[in-house]
């Protein structure tokens, strides 16, 4: 999926710049339906203000469990919640309900009221705020360019396709001003053409409004083409977080790395693999993935590690692709010589910070 925004402006981990301040802070936080498993399992997480963090996992692994704990839909069992510097659990319910006006939410299912037109759907949390009627119009006339649904202001949602549907609940989302966007697999009941242009408006809102967004999903394609940072959840427990390149590149745990290939793994053509004679005796053959995400040319390499390691080296597929605006090739290759000279060179190629993942077949 191509990436459809600028940039990063948000300072990242390892950048001089002071980084940005925290827009959501979860600490320590656990939550246990009753008779259940548990959904959250101390978890912490600090998404600062104006990036796109992506909450990344399986069915089940808690993560509307998580992001329904930021606006406290979900009371957590133990830990702490700030919002914009909110103690949110220590808010009263006036506090609380003022909190929740800075948080707006995007669901999967859109959650549309079916009887009212969409400039009524979109003014419903004014009006439940008791937004006088000339403010809820002007306010409509702002946000439905924004979304660009103004031709369609008096269609009811049975009217509209799943992205302008999706358009109405971001313009709902934004109705009272929040600071920060939740959006709970706001693309997954979308085709990837109309997930394409949600998660681009998405992008272009935060940009435009200084918005945070935390956002939600089981697809790494996702926040492949809009996240800054992104955490991956199993069990309810965070198992990886950082910046979205380096997730992507360098994946530590399993699951992640399962994640990741379903994005940036190659094919490799059985068809391709069939055609190759097999290794000479006493040579072996090894596949493998290799990453680059440096200065490093392919062919040089290629060459260079045939010659030092007297090897047979087959490229089986490659691509150059990008991540948050950061270019890197990815190649299969085939490796082929003594057991000891292949593994010297895969070990050579990571000493010069290649990523080299061995594929089993
Ligand atoms: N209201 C509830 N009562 C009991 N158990 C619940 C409740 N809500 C969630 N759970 C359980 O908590 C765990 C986490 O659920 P959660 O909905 O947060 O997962 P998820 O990652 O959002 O999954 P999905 O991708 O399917 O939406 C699951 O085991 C789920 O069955
Ligand atoms: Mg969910």
């Amino acid at each position: 999926m191509a990436s459809h925004r600028p940039l990063p402006r948000v300072p990242l981990p390892g950048q001089p710049d002071r980084p940005a301040p925290d827009a959501i802070a979860l600490d320590g936080v656990s939550r246990r339906f009753p008779g259940g498993a548990v959904a959250l399992d101390e978890v912490s997480l600090a998404v600062r203000e104006g990036e796109v963090f992506g909450i990344v996992g399986r069915s089940g692994a808690g993560k509307s469990t998580l992001i329904r704990t930021v606006n406290l839909l979900e009371r957590p069992d133990a830990g702490a919640v700030r919002v914009l510097g909110l103690d949110m659990l220590a808010l009263d319910d006036a506090g609380l309900r003022a909190a929740r006006r800075s948080t707006g939410m995007v669901f999967q299912h859109f959650n549309l009221h079916t009887r009212r037109t969409v400039a009524e759907n979109v003014a419903f949390p004014l009006e439940v705020a008791g937004i006088p009627t000339a403010e809820r119009r002007a306010r409509i006339a702002e946000l439905l360019p924004l979304v660009g649904l103004e031709a369609k202001r008096d269609a009811y949602p049975a009217q509209l396709s799943g992205g302008q549907k999706q358009r109405v609940g971001i313009a709902r989302a934004l109705a009272s001003r929040p600071r920060i966007l939740l959006c709970d697999e706001a693309t997954s009941a979308l085709d990837p053409e109309t997930t394409r242009d949600i998660l681009a408006l998405i992008g272009d809102l935060r940009d435009r409004l200084d918005l945070t967004v935390l956002l939600i999903t089981h697809e790494m394609a996702v926040v492949k083409a809009i996240c800054d940072r992104v955490a991956v959840m199993e069990a309810g427990r965070i198992i990886e977080e950082g910046r979205v390149f380096d997730v992507f590149t360098r994946p530590a745990h399993p699951t992640t790395r399962s994640f990741v290939a379903e994005v940036i793994g190659l094919d490799v053509p059985e068809a391709t693999l069939a055609r190759m004679p097999p290794p000479p005796p006493g040579t072996i053959r090894r596949l493998a993935q290799v990453l680059f995400t440096g200065p490093h040319a392919t062919c040089p390499l290629v060459s260079e590690a045939s010659r030092r390691f007297d090897l047979d080296i087959n490229i089986v597929s490659g691509r150059v692709d990008e991540i948050a605006g950061e270019p890197f090739g990815v190649m299969a290759l085939a490796a082929g010589g003594s057991a000891g000279q292949v593994g010297a060179a895969f070990a050579w190629m990571r000493e010069l910070g290649l990523i080299v993942q061995e594929l089993d077949r």
